[in-house]
């Protein structure tokens, strides 16, 4: 993890979809330190607006020193970063957060990647990264799709939409094969997915790791912003609480209330 402001430089802007934006920033030392599941707090150029905005990485390039981020414009500070110019610097901090864990799993079995929205890019990562069997299956809103291609270069990839307009109509846990073998699970998206996720693999006995998207200000375990509910006190804090950004943002589906 790196604490503290860098400054990025933008490589290359792309519009993914009409509020899906990705880019790629020149940010050396963060891409040779960045794992799947870790994210960075990214900040407004706008004094008024001093809080970051936590956005996860979506690919790192090591060799060429860049680091991908693909997100949706949800207010201000992301519709400022969409209108950011190649060449244009962008000020981060990170890589944060503990990110995926990539050993081998401990059963026989496909290892499942989940992902619903925009919690669809972490998993670019770290389907390049995970060794072994995979299969990965994403949930968008519509027919308006993004990273497919990335994906689909990684492992079997199966999609699923709300209205039905591409893949399947429903949602991830409709993607699921009844005959298939799990070894594990690796999930990224809105709370009622993860929640779907959590109790349906609790039921299953079959482990599985949440990456949880909450709201974040500081990003470094100061704030308290991001506590989720934990069945456990916690040694630290003596309270039910971990924070999703230091703690996490990756959990255990035990490890977590939702
Ligand atoms: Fe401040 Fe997590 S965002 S403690």
């Amino acid at each position: 993890m790196k604490e503290g402001r860098q400054t990025g430089i933008v490589r290359e802007k792309t519009q993914l979809t009409a509020d899906v934006f990705s880019l790629v920033i020149e940010a050396e030392s963060a891409a040779a330190a960045a794992r799947p599941g870790q994210f960075f707090m990214v900040y407004s150029r706008d004094c008024s607006r001093l809080l970051g905005r936590p956005i996860s990485l979506c690919e790192t390039d090591r060799k060429a020193g860049t680091i991908r981020m693909v997100f949706r414009t949800v207010g201000a500070g992301t519709k400022e970063f969409a209108g950011l110019k190649e060449g244009e610097e962008i000020s981060l901090m990170g890589p944060l957060g503990n990110g995926y864990p990539l050993e081998d799993p401990e059963r026989e079995g496909t290892t499942l990647l989940m992902g619903g929205g925009i919690g669809i890019p972490p998993l670019v990562q770290l389907a390049k990264e995970l060794p072994g069997e995979k299969s990965i299956l994403v949930g968008y809103r519509d027919a308006q799709t993004f990273l497919t291609e990335e994906l689909a270069a990684c492992g079997g990839l199966r999609i699923a939409s709300e209205d039905g307009s591409v893949g399947t109509k429903g949602n991830v846990m409709d993607l699921i094969r009844p005959d298939e073998t799990i070894a594990r699970i690796f999930a990224c998206g809105p709370s009622p997915m993860l929640k779907a996720i959590q109790k349906w693999a609790l039921e299953a006995g079959i482990p599985a790791w949440l990456s949880l998207e909450e709201r974040m200000a500081c990003g470094v375990g100061a704030c308290l912003a991001c506590t989720v509910k934990t069945p456990e006190i916690d040694g630290h804090t003596h309270v039910h609480n971990k924070r999703v950004c230091k703690d996490g943002p990756v959990f255990a589906a035990q490890e977590v209330i939702l």
